[in-house]
């Protein structure tokens, strides 16, 4: 049978050059040393919207501090929320916590094998559950994220990003991916061709001469690109407050956070800097000043070091207010935004929270 004007033949050659290619080729990311599948879970989600250098440092930490399903679903969501803080899409972290209870609770804390199952618990859609029953259980089912999309498209001269025709083409991707995975190796399978689409098949310049399809791909480099999205500006300033807290015997340092709205649409419930109101930002007046990228909008950021007695002049009222002293700020679901803005004025770590527990209390000498 000739599936998608593919005959047998180049099936077996494309598999076998591409499981070559990735066997040669494929970075050593720390989830790939295990075939557990809540770290394959762990890892997926992740890796959903989020660069893999980013990915890998976040990884670490949280499986550090949940090493199995149990310890994720008995966590509290902000300590969840916490060990997220710079990944960003906080409702994957939520959705995570939600499925890994429904699990401890429903499934005696095993997550179920197939992929049909696996898409019955929160958060999980065809893609992760593909990838999990794949990678972790070895089951024929063909993973399409983006980067794969976008290497079929290429292999078959298929034309990409028109809205006319999107469904019907997903079909095609989806039908033409199905056929090509290994029957034997699909958990490889589906890990090389995104790894393709993520290093070689790049979506402005692939490196076509280092491909290992290029001789069956239709394209082989002339293509049409997609141009870049073009990024937004903002300007947006934040109060950082530090104050000396004191508890019998001990003092410590303190800053004022904020917590946003249950009901925002974007980063609900995460803590972060009180904003600055529009006359409290002189530049003279100003600590730091960042840039910070999310999605498609550059955050030209500006710090103000604000007193105790000034908050209430210079910073614009909104979300529960608390001085939370810095050991805890480290733990809380802090926006990744505060957490960088901390980090760099020397209050927070650098590393990660890890399985290391902070003390409870840090005496300031
Ligand atoms: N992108 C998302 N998951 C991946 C994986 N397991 N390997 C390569 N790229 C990925």
């Amino acid at each position: 049978m000739v599936i998608q004007g593919i005959e047998p033949t180049t099936i077996a050659k494309l598999r076998e050059r591409l499981l070559g290619w990735y066997a040669r080729n494929q970075r050593d990311l720390p989830w790939r040393r295990s075939r557990d599948p809540y770290a394959i879970w762990v890892s997926e989600i992740m890796l959903q919207q989020t660069r893999v250098a980013v990915v890998v440092e976040r990884y670490q930490a949280f499986m550090m501090r949940f090493p199995t399903l149990l310890s994720l679903a008995l966590a509290p969501e902000q300590a969840v929320l916490a060990l997220w803080s710079g990944l960003g899409y906080y409702r994957r972290a939520r959705m995570l916590h939600k499925a890994a209870q429904f699990v401890a609770g429903q499934c005696r804390g095993t997550l179920p094998t197939t992929a049909e199952e696996l898409r019955v618990l929160p958060g999980i859609g065809a893609y992760t559950a593909a990838a999990i029953a794949s990678i972790a259980h070895g089951e024929r089912v063909a993973v399409v994220d983006g980067n794969v999309e976008r290497v079929l498209c290429r292999l078959q001269g298929w034309e990409m990003g028109s809205r006319v025709g999107g469904a019907a083409l997903r079909r095609k991707i989806e039908a033409l991916a199905a056929e090509l995975v290994d029957p034997l190796r699909p958990g490889d399978f589906n890990q090389a061709l995104m790894e393709l689409g993520a290093t070689v098949c790049s979506p402005r310049n692939p490196r076509c001469q280092m491909c290992p399809l290029a001789t069956d791909c239709s394209t082989r480099g002339e293509h049409k690109t997609t141009p870049k999205p073009r990024m937004l500006s903002q300007e947006v300033a934040y109060a950082l407050s530090v104050r000396t807290g004191r508890r019998p015997g001990l003092t410590h340092r303190e800053v004022l956070l904020q917590q946003r709205p249950a009901s925002q649409t974007v980063m609900p419930g995460l803590w972060e800097l009180p904003a600055l109101s529009e006359a409290a930002v002189p530049e003279q007046a100003l600590h730091m000043t960042l840039r910070h990228a999310i999605m498609q909008v550059n955050y030209y950021v500006r710090i103000r070091v604000v007193f105790e007695e000034e908050i209430e002049a210079l910073t614009v009222a909104g979300g529960e207010r608390r001085w939370v002293p810095l050991n805890e700020a480290n733990e809380m679901a802090l926006t990744g935004l505060t957490r960088k803005v901390l980090i760099r004025a020397h209050l927070l770590p650098t590393v990660s929270p890890d399985a290391i527990a902070p003390p409870a209390e840090v005496e300031v000498v």
